[in-house]
Parts: structure tokens; C-alpha cells; sequence
């Protein structure tokens, strides 16, 4: 087989290591130096497969396969190797690195296509560091706004000027975008990163569409006090809505067949044992398939949270973050994945639904997508213990194989 699992895998653990914590969990936010270093190793990857190599106004890092047309639109590939905080090694970097291995496996093999391919590490998928992810998809995709530069981290730092100190020009970014015309179609690998494959004992599964997520910041402020001396039916407190708020949000989110509801951050202000809070301030990620369903959850929390602030005379303020619609794959990426799953020799594929979000998401209605996952072991992802073995890795890198010489042919 033209796929050298044990290459992809001693590149998958050695990226690992930049940004790697003590809890054995991986960090790389944008823009920093760990994103740099590893950008570094995987521009030598890309070498080592032949691949020309290049980095966009937005920071994506692209490597080129050429085809015997190159005039001809690009079957586009790749994912991520920017993470969450205390991460894990696969979420993304599977996607890169398994498309690096299946271009360097062509051209061993000297295999041609007629489209030329190209594999892509987007910067910023996670959207950690700035509450505002896909930011590179984002750009090739031609939808990023400038008012989206304006998004700062916790130091207030904007992505305008953390781009800038890593010598990219933001004003520039426009020349980020493809035109339509330039790209064929879109196919990402991905490790699933929850237990469907794992329930089904299949290493790989084609992937039908990817959930949208919404993010909000919602902000409650009251009167801060003493701890001690303000009677509890005299207070203004924030948090006591902030809990009733966050008990309709899990409960009312049950009330939906695929909806799910995360409150990953929350803080208060002033912050201090024996002062009631006079703000708090927490994070709110919806999702679902079915963005009407969405729609409705997201208005019924607003409602909800008006009452509750109304009621205790309290502020309310709900900022977008980021509203992403569902996306489903396109047919005819998805037959090349499920023709790529027989010719891998792994029968048809079982097919599932994306609860996480990719950067596959911003190409949705531009340009033909689709997915394919790889088995996380326990369903566990955005942990310091995802994994998935080294088989399944190469086994996904063999499908990617086969869907990408489908579409590029
Ligand atoms: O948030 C997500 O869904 C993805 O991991 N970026
Ligand atoms: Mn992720
Ligand atoms: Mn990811």
C-alpha cells in the first residue's frame, strides 16, 4: 500500500510535541511562537513530499501537487494545527499531516492526476485564543470581514495586530481568497472526536454533514456588594441569574433531538470571596444540524435570559461571536469518499453526522465538500487523552488517498 502509516504516525507524535503541557495535553494558539515552530516542521514535511510550499496573507500554509493540467481548479485538502487549550495531538493535525502523507505516497508511486492538489494548514480553526475560529477558511473562502480583525484574547490583544507581529499584513488579506472558479471540490479527514465509530467498530466513516456552531458572550451585570452586610433579598447579583439562565439553557437544549449547549468560560467581576459579583460573563456554544432548530433555541434562551434580568433588575447584554451555518457534503464528494472506502478495502462506509465544527464549513456553498473521520478512541477529543491508533490513522490516510486521486482525476 502506498501509505506509510509509521511515517504518518512519527510526524503526527513529533508535531505533538511543540506546545505540549505537562498534563501530556497540546497548546498552539495563533500567532504565537509554538504555531511557529510547528508551521516549520510541516513546511519541511511538505518538502520531504515534494510539495511546493507557501503561506497566504492569512497565514494558511499551502503545499502544491501539481497535476498535468495546471490551469486546471485544485482539489483542495487539509485541516488544522492550531489547538484548543490542553488539547490533543490528532484534532487537525491528523487532517494535514494524513494529506501530506497521501501526496507524498503519490508521488513515490509517481502517480499523476489531472488537478492539481492542494494541502492547506488553516490558521486559527479553533477560534481559541480570539473566540473567533476558521479564521484562515475564512479568508480563502473570501468571508472574512475587517470587523472580524477587531476580535481580541484575554491579554486585549486584536488578530490584526497579533498577524502583524507574526509579519503578516492584514490589509492584504483579501488576496487570501480563491475565486470559484479555482477550487474542484473540498475533502477533509478528521478524527470524529466522539463514539459512534467507536461503537460500530469501524476505523473510518463518511461524514453526511457538520452541525453549525453559534457563539455567544453573554454578559449579566448587577451591583457588586458586601458579602456579608447585604441581606440576600436586597441584592442585585448577577450570578443568582446567571444560574437560573444556565439551568434553562441544559434543560431547555434537551428539549431538541440534536441540539447541544456549552458554557465553556465564565468569570466574575469584581472576583472576590466576600464581594457580591457585579457582573459575570459567560461563554454560550450552540449547535445542531438543523439551524432552524438552532434559530429556535437561541431565540428561546434570549427570551428566557430577559425575563430572568428583567425580573431581578438586572443588565443583560448577548454578544455574536460567531454564527456558522450547518453544512452538509456535497454528492459528489461524498461518492468519491465512499468509492475511496471500497478501493481502501474497508466495504461502504458508515455514514454520521460532524458535531464538531471544521474549517470545511466556510467552503459550504461555494465549492463541493465533504469529510472523512477516523475512530477516536472513547469519543474523547479537546482532552489531553484523544487518541485513535496508529492503524486507524493509516487507514484514514488510505481513503483521503483514494478520494483525493477520485476527485483529481
Ligand atoms: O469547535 C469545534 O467544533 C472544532 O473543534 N473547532
Ligand atoms: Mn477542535
Ligand atoms: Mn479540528
Amino acid at each position: 500500500m502506498a501509505i506509510n502509516a509509521g511515517r504518518l504516525w512519527k510526524r503526527l507524535m513529533e508535531l505533538g510535541e511543540i506546545g505540549r503541557r505537562e498534563s501530556g495535553g497540546v497548546t498552539r494558539f495563533s500567532f504565537t511562537e509554538e504555531e511557529r515552530s510547528a508551521k516549520e516542521l510541516v513546511v519541511r514535511y511538505m518538502r520531504e513530499a515534494g510539495l511546493s510550499v507557501r503561506e497566504d496573507a492569512a497565514g494558511n500554509l499551502i503545499g502544491r501537487r501539481e497535476g498535468s493540467d495546471p490551469g486546471a481548479p485544485v482539489i483542495l485538502t487539509g485541516s488544522h494545527i492550531d489547538t484548543v487549550p490542553d488539547g490533543g495531538k490528532f484534532d487537525g493535525a491528523l487532517g494535514v499531516l494524513a494529506a501530506v502523507e497521501a501526496l507524498q505516497a503519490m508521488e513515490e508511486q509517481g502517480v499523476a492526476t489531472v488537478h492539481p492538489i492542494e494541502v492547506a494548514a488553516f490558521t486559527d480553526e479553533e477560534g481559541s485564543r480570539f473566540g473567533f475560529g476558521m479564521l484562515g477558511s475564512r479568508a480563502m473562502a473570501g468571508t472574512l470581514r475587517p470587523e472580524d480583525l477587531g476580535h481580541k484574547d484575554a491579554e486585549g490583544i486584536s488578530i490584526a495586530d497579533a498577524m502583524r507581529s507574526a509579519g503578516l499584513r492584514p490589509e492584504r488579506l483579501h488576496e487570501a481568497a480563491k475565486a470559484p472558479e479555482q477550487v474542484k471540490a473540498y475533502v477533509e479527514l478528521h478524527i470524529e472526536q466522539g463514539k459512534v465509530l467507536e461503537n460500530l467498530g469501524a476505523p473510518v466513516g463518511l461524514v453526511t454533514g457538520i452541525a453549525g456552531p453559534l457563539w455567544q458572550q453573554i454578559t449579566i451585570t448587577g451591583q457588586a456588594g458586601h458579602a456579608g452586610a447585604t441581606p440576600m433579598n436586597l441584592r442585585k447579583d448577577p450570578l443568582q441569574a446567571a444560574a437560573e439562565v444556565l439551568n434553562y439553557i441544559y434543560a431547555e437544549t434537551a428539549e431538541f433531538p440534536n441540539a447541544v449547549a456549552t458554557v465553556g468560560k465564565i468569570r466574575t467581576h469584581p472576583g472576590g470571596i466576600n464581594v457580591i459579583p457585579g457582573e459575570v460573563q459567560f461563554s454560550l456554544d450552540l449547535r445542531d444540524i438543523d439551524e432552524a432548530d438552532r434559530n429556535a433555541l437561541e431565540g428561546r434562551i434570549r427570551d428566557y435570559a430577559s425575563q430572568v434580568c428583567r425580573k431581578r433588575g438586572l443588565e443583560l447584554k448577548i454578544d455574536l461571536l460567531q454564527r456558522v451555518a450547518p453544512a452538509p457534503s456535497s454528492p459528489e464528494v461524498k461518492e468519491a469518499v465512499a468509492c475511496a472506502g471500497r478501493l481502501a478495502g474497508l466495504g461502504d462506509l458508515p455514514e454520521l453526522v460532524s458535531g464538531a465544527g471544521h474549517d470545511g464549513m466556510q467552503f459550504s456553498g461555494k465549492w463541493p465538500i465533504g469529510m472523512i473521520f477516523v475512530r477516536s478512541r472513547g469519543g474523547i477529543s479537546h482532552h489531553p487523552g484523544e487518541w485513535s491508533s496508529e492503524a486507524d490513522c493509516g487507514l484514514g490516510a488510505r481513503v483521503l488517498y483514494h478520494a483525493l486521486l477520485r476527485l483529481a482525476r
